[in-house]
């Protein structure tokens, strides 16, 4: 066997001696005896009788193991101009500093905070901060409106919000402050304090319940690590589902800081001293593991990037980052190779900078097309690495371990299943299906350390969303199959969830926006093929009898609406008024129909459909720029 067969069968003989070795590589205050808590099965708990501090672990080991010098994490702004590097001492300092902040607000172990930045540093100081003292983070994307931040902040509760005047698009300056302003004025729950980061391009007025994170700073003593249970939540993260209320991924302390330390090595081949840059958003879970908790966990240096890969200044960005930093591991969506690709065909810019140290491209989010996978493997000449995994699994599922063996790539592969995880395809009887055969992708439980613990608040949604179709498994929600080597192919979403430039949005929501117009009798958001974005979603309308708009007045006004209560990160550029939607007989939207014909796959139109006018402008297409 080889070496990923014997890593992995490993993890599955005895999944209690595995994660107890891979726990080694975390400092504990008391050290789990036990694995596994299956007491309350479907709930699992692990390392049940640890105690750690996860920030201890991203940061103080390394300063008092010496490496308080090396720096621990790189702001690269192009946007702003500015660079700064902390060493693992001073984010430490910072990061105390912060939580001793925090904590003279009153807030301690269990109470949530709330963290609304662009990609500034203190984002990651704030998670920190956060796990420092034993307070509960839930970091909202800062795409998201007014509108989607209440309602976290309605589900989270949390004493206090952490923001920052504006962030920055390109070339545009986005004040956040009004933004956070009116989600608090949505929100039923008010927190007590608003702390606001000022940054020079827009400083906010601040009200009286504001406080500026400068000031407050100085004025605070620096906090010291609390031990926590390894069961006690680290984060809330609030991921797209069906319906238009976000879950809250809940994640614990001691699990995940297993699982991502162990990944750093097996998975990305990153250990202490190398550079890991992944270009994501804290918002994301990518940016959550990858970007902050993985790479201080395991005593590596992180870029964090605030930028797009393209447009200001150029398409050279990341290739510029790469060099600079001596980045080994490089983590990003395929769009963001797409957009790349798109403004620099050839990979010109590439040559402009020394990418000798670059050992190795990963790409996750969305599926990864060949033709993203055939450019980015010529050009850059290290393996690119599809792999697959979510939200709510925190971490890979499927992947090329290269940190324990690489194997050979199939294009249209994230590869296999990383120990931990014992992956199935699944009839809609719950029946295994033959090697080669598309069906339900899921998990055997236990999940893996890492993985979500529950969803905030609400264990019924959790029970009813991920473990009630299949006894025994996790419904992740994609669909694929294995092939007779053992390579997962992931497919697509079997809900309604879409992936829209690597971002994951709920087509739910948008129609959930779109019925609030007061013209709109009924609608359908349906996720169709984008050459730059993977996906893009499109809105089909039927008004209400009676009413006479001017011709395009009524579609802006939606595109405004959603844009206002989802955020711009929606992308609905498109939406077309039609005079019905196609339905089965009993009344069913036929929107997987709908999604074959717009994406010009050769769908027969259902016999229920008495009006063209849908498939016409499902067949037309919208503005995007589609491919099939
Ligand atoms: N704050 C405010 N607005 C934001 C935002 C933020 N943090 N992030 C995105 N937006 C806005 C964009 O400015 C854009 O607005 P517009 O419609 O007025 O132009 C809109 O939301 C859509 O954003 P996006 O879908 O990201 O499109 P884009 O054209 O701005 O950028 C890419 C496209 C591919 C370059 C970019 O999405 C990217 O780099 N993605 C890959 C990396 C990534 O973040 N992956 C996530 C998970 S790994
Ligand atoms: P998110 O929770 O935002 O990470 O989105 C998770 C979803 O993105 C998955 O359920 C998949 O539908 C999709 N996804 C992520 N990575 C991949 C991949 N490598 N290949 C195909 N789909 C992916």
């Amino acid at each position: 066997m080889g070496m990923y067969e014997d890593v992995f069968r490993a993890s599955m003989d005895d999944p209690e001696a595995f994660w107890l070795g891979a726990a080694e590589g975390i400092d504990w205050d008391v050290a789990p005896r036990r694995a596994l808590d299956s007491s309350g099965a479907p709930f699992h708990r692990w390392f049940p009788d640890g105690r750690l501090n996860v920030c201890f672990n991203a940061l103080d080991r390394h300063v008092e193991a010496g490496r308080g010098d090396q720096p621990a994490l790189v702001h690269d702004s192009p946007v702003t101009g500015t660079l700064r590097t902390y060493s693992y001492a001073r984010l430490r300092d910072e990061v105390a500093a912060f939580a001793g902040a925090l904590a003279q607000l009153g807030v301690g172990r269990g109470d949530r905070v709330v963290i609304y930045l662009p990609m500034v540093p203190e984002a990651a100081v704030a998670m920190l901060a956060c796990a420092r003292i034993g307070a509960v983070h839930s970091v909202v994307f800062g795409g998201f409106a007014p509108r989607e931040l209440a309602l976290r902040i309605d589900d989270a509760t949390p004493k206090v919000v952490v923001s920052a005047s504006c962030g920055i698009e390109g070339k545009r300056v986005i004040p956040y402050k009004p933004l956070l302003d009116r989600a608090v004025e949505l929100a039923s729950h008010k927190p007590e304090k608003s702390v606001i980061l000022q940054r020079p391009q827009t400083p906010a007025e601040l009200g009286p319940d504001d406080l500026d994170w400068a000031d407050l700073v100085a004025a605070a003593p620096p906090a010291a690590c609390v031990p926590m249970s390894a069961n006690d939540p680290l984060y809330i993260l609030y991921t797209s589902g069906t319906t238009g209320k976000p879950k809250g991924v809940v994640r614990d302390c001691g699990g995940y800081a297993v699982a991502l330390h162990w990944s750093m090595g097996a998975v990305y081949d990153i250990g202490p001293g190398e550079t890991m840059f992944t270009g994501s958003d804290v918002g994301w879970v990518v940016g959550h593991s990858y970007i902050v908790y993985g790479p201080l966990l395991a005593g590596a240096t992180t870029v964090l990037y605030e930028g797009k890969p393209v447009g200001t200044p150029d398409a050279g960005q990341f290739w510029r980052v790469a060099a600079d930093y001596g980045v080994k591991t490089m983590f990003t969506a395929p769009t963001a190779f797409r957009a790349i690709r798109k403004e620099d065909p050839e990979g010109a810019r590439a040559a402009d900078h020394d990418l000798s140290r670059l050992r190795y491209l990963f790409l996750a989010g969305e599926r990864l097309d060949p033709e993203t996978y055939r450019w980015a493997s010529a050009l850059l000449d290290v393996p690119v690495i599809d792999h697959w995994w979510q939200t709510e699994t925190g971490w890979p599922i499927v992947a090329n371990p290269v940190g324990i063996e690489a194997a050979p790539v199939k294009p249209g592969s994230p590869t296999r299943p990383l120990p931990g995880w014992d992956v199935r395809v699944l009839d809609a009887a719950g029946k295994p299906v033959p090697a080669g055969v598309d069906g339900a992708i899921v998990v055997r439980l236990p999940l893996p350390p890492g993985a979500l613990t529950t969803l905030w608040k609400d264990d019924e949604r959790y029970l009813s969303s991920y473990l009630s179709a299949y006894d025994g498994y996790y419904l992740t929600g994609d669909s694929g199959h294995i092939d007779d080597d053992g390579y997962v192919f992931v497919m697509g979403r079997t809900d309604d969830v879409i992936n829209v430039a690597g971002h994951r949005l709920s087509t739910g929501s948008m129609e959930e926006a779109l019925a609030a117009h007061p013209d709109v009798a009924e609608c359908a958001v349906i996720g169709v093929a984008d050459a730059l974005k993977g996906q893009v979603p499109r809105g089909f309308v039927v008004l209400k009898a009676g009413t006479a708009r001017e011709p395009g007045e009524v579609e802006a006004e939606l595109v405004r609406l959603v844009r206002e209560r989802i955020g711009a990160v929606a992308s609905l550029k498109d939406v077309a008024v039609v005079a019905a939607l196609p339905k089965t007989r009993s009344g069913k939207i036929l929107r997987k129909t709908m999604r074959g014909i717009a994406d010009g796959l050769d769908e027969p139109v259902p016999s229920t459909v008495d009006d063209a006018s849908v498939i016409d402008a499902l067949r037309r297409g919208g503005p995007g720029d589609r491919t099939s």
